[in-house]
């Protein structure tokens, strides 16, 4: 296979978002905000700071938001123009200028595998990207090019991992992995992979989080790939199948990750973005403060 740069990345977006309802009765939940920008574009952003330009969206029912947020939006163009807040028309006209979208439908929700699994025409036969959005991860370089920087050496997948603590472990993709001497502090030849195991049979404490590269080999696994008993196809099922036939590898980034999938995820990612931000952490740090000593 010639080996070629990671240009393409998969945003699985079908999801319904059931954990935060009613907030996502109407709107999807990648587009609920971190501050003022939506959790789905902390994700394509990292990619276009890795060095990807391609975005697949995986979307579904109730899922036109995102398309029209990545999408040149003219009225409020000409609006932010005409009242001169050119700074504000840069940030909304950023993304739709940088980076090529494509939107592809799930149709049925069949899973993680199955999201995957729909964008082989759109993909081809180039090793590629997928990020889950609700893994928000604030790195530098970004955890995508951290990533591709280890895919430029082994010339496999690559999924990212990191260590969590024994009683959330079921939530996650699991891996086994051997140390190889000839492989990076913190890179890892992954041996076996289980999804959501019972804490007492994960085989480590390394979980997957929504960081992978891939190669088109796993579409063909996916094929292959059974539904499990939720009636799903899982990645981290197909990455086992693939196993049989490659290695794959697996690395730890450095960053600070937030799970925005759940409420206090979300809600912690809120107070950290909002702390990063210079014209708020000031008061917001006050504020925290008063309400912590119980002043308001
Ligand atoms: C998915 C994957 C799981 C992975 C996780 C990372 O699970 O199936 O292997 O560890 O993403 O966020 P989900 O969170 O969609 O249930």
């Amino acid at each position: 296979m010639t080996i070629t740069r990671i240009r393409k990345a998969v945003f699985p977006a079908a999801g319904l978002g059931t954990r935060f309802l009613p907030a996502t009765k109407a709107q999807p939940k990648e587009m609920l905000p971190l501050v003022d920008k939506p959790i789905i574009q902390y994700g394509v952003e990292e990619a276009l700071a890795s060095g990807v330009d391609n975005i697949l969206l995986v979307t579904g029912r109730g899922k036109n938001a995102i398309e029209d947020h990545f999408d040149v939006s003219v009225e409020l163009e000409t609006f932010l123009e005409s009242r001169g807040k050119l700074e504000m028309l840069a940030e909304v006209r950023k993304i739709s200028n940088l980076i090529n979208f494509a939107y592809v439908r799930q149709g049925e929700p069949l899973g993680l595998g199955h999201a995957v699994l729909v964008t082989r025409q759109l993909v081809g036969n180039e090793a590629f990207a997928v990020i889950l959005s609700d893994d928000v991860i604030d790195a530098d370089p970004p955890a995508l090019k951290q990533m591709i920087d280890v895919y430029d050496r082994v010339h496999g997948p690559v999924l990212c991992v990191e260590r969590v603590p024994r009683e959330d472990i079921s939530s996650y993709g699991v891996i086994a992995y051997e140390p190889d001497p000839s492989l990076p502090a913190g890179v890892y030849r992954v041996t076996d992979l289980v999804e959501k195991p019972p804490v007492e049979q994960a085989p480590s404490d390394l979980a997957i989080i929504g960081r992978y590269i891939l190669t088109p080999d796993i579409f063909a696994s996916l094929e292959e790939t059974a539904k499990d008993r939720t009636g799903e196809i899982q990645l981290t099922n197909g990455l086992r199948h693939l196993l049989r036939s490659r290695p794959i590898y697996a690395c730890e980034v450095d960053g600070v990750r937030h799970d925005t999938g759940n409420k206090l995820g979300f809600l912690k990612a809120v107070t950290y973005f909002a702390l990063k931000r210079p014209d708020i952490s000031g008061p917001f740090r006050d504020y925290l403060r008063s309400v912590l000593e119980g002043r308001v």
